[in-house]
Order: C-alpha cells, then structure tokens, then sequence
C-alpha cells in the first residue's frame, strides 16, 4: 500500500542524506521520493549541516528547500556538482535508467551529467534487468516536432504526445514532449545514439552511464546499494 511504499522511500532517501558531506555543491533532484531526501537534509541541516551550493532540478524541489531555509542557486552559477540525488523512473543492473515522467528531463540531465557523483534513490519497483514498462520521454523543439513523430511512428517506436488536458504539455523550455511508448528497450546506448543525433530532439530520457550508485528500498524492508 501506499503507505508502506512511502516508507521504503522515506529509508532510501535517508541513507542517502546520510552521504551528504559539509561543505558541498549538491544537486537535489525531483519527485515523491526526493521529497522524503529534502526532509532528511532539513534535519541535518538543523544539526549543523552546511552547504556550499545547492541547485535543483524543479521548482517543486526549490519550494521545499526554501521552505527548509535553504538558499538554491541556478545551474549557471555553479561551476559544477559535487553530488546529485535525484529518484528514477526505471533502473537496470548495470545503473543505466529512464528518467523524465515528470518531463523535467532536460534540466535533470543538464545537472546530472555536471555532477561529479549521482545517486539515485528508488524503490523495488522500478529495477528491471531491461528497462522496461515505462514510457520513454522525449523532448523536442515545435518546429520540427511533426517530422520527429512522423519518423518515430516509421521506425516503430510507438510516439504518444505528452497531453495537459486537450493541449499538448509544455516544458520550462517552451518544448514538446513525445512519449515513447516501447514495450522493452533492450539496447538503449543504440536507442540514445540515435535520438542523440536526432535534428529537433533536445533531450530524451535515457540516462546512461551516468548514476554512480543506485539506493534501492526492497519490498522486505531492506536496502540494497549497487554501484
Ligand atoms: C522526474 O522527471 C523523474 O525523473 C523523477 O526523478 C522520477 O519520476 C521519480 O519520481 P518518484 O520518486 O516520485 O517516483
């Protein structure tokens, strides 16, 4: 149930509080499980924990650290990240993961990839050897957003628009959102390479080669780190 679920995320996102060191650039990502991480950093916070910079990656998160007292810079004021926790959509065993259903993914991989170290806090749920069950968010530009969905329907990759409403969802950046709707993506490097090199498209949620370490709160109760 839902309450134990939030339990699961509430441990995970502890330990990772846990491994937040004084003095450092942090990068504190998006989501129901980042939320508990926010909680967890007020609390050492309280207990005299201090920040050099901290940036994020919605302002939902930026509300609740405010809220906590924290000062949140932008991403263009840093140099760079010392550490990122952010959640996940999906995981696999080798740390590569769909990131992106809440379709800040452009802004969360800007953070991530300038991050000397990313932690992703998840629950059991969302560890798959494939990455799988989740759809693939992919943003583009509206110029050329009608050939993009065009070309994804002709090479099978089932584009669904993402919708508020009746309308068309907007990024922060004034963007399209496609979801792609793949049942498994059993090779994501060649599914990223090609949308990497896709005119239009300006970020997708693929998120590969880029978490360290992966704090995974399991159904019984415990919590697993891979890294
Ligand atoms: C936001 O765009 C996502 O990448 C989130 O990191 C992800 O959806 C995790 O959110 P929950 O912790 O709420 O599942």
């Amino acid at each position: 149930d839902k309450q134990r679920q939030d339990e699961l995320k509430k441990q995970a996102a502890q330990k990772a509080a846990d491994l937040v060191e004084n003095g450092i650039i942090l990068g504190v990502g998006t989501g129901s499980t980042v939320a508990f991480f926010i909680d967890a950093l007020g609390k050492r916070k309280e207990e005299g924990l201090s920040l050099k910079h901290i940036v994020t990656t919605s302002n939902r998160s930026k509300k609740q650290l405010e809220g906590l007292g924290f000062k949140v810079d932008e991403l263009s004021e840093v140099d760079h990240v010392d550490l990122t926790v952010d959640g996940a959509d999906r995981v696999n065993s080798d740390l590569d993961g769909i990131k992106g259903g809440g379709g800040a993914l452009t802004l969360e991989k800007n953070v991530a990839a300038n991050s000397t170290k990313n932690i992703w806090i998840v629950d059991g749920s969302k560890v798959h050897d494939v990455l799988q069950g989740f759809p693939l968010p992919v943003e583009v530009l509206p110029i050329s957003c009608e050939q993009n969905f065009k070309r994804f329907e002709e090479k099978g990759l089932k584009p669904v628009w993402r919708m508020d409403g009746e309308k068309r969802y907007v990024t922060h950046y004034g963007n399209y959102i496609i979801d792609l709707g793949l049942d498994k993506i059993e090779k994501p490097y060649d599914l990223a390479d090609y949308l990497d090199h896709t005119v239009g498209v300006v970020e997708h949620g693929l998120f590969l080669n880029i978490c360290d370490q992966v704090i995974i709160a399991q159904d019984d109760g415990t919590i697993v780190e891979q890294v």
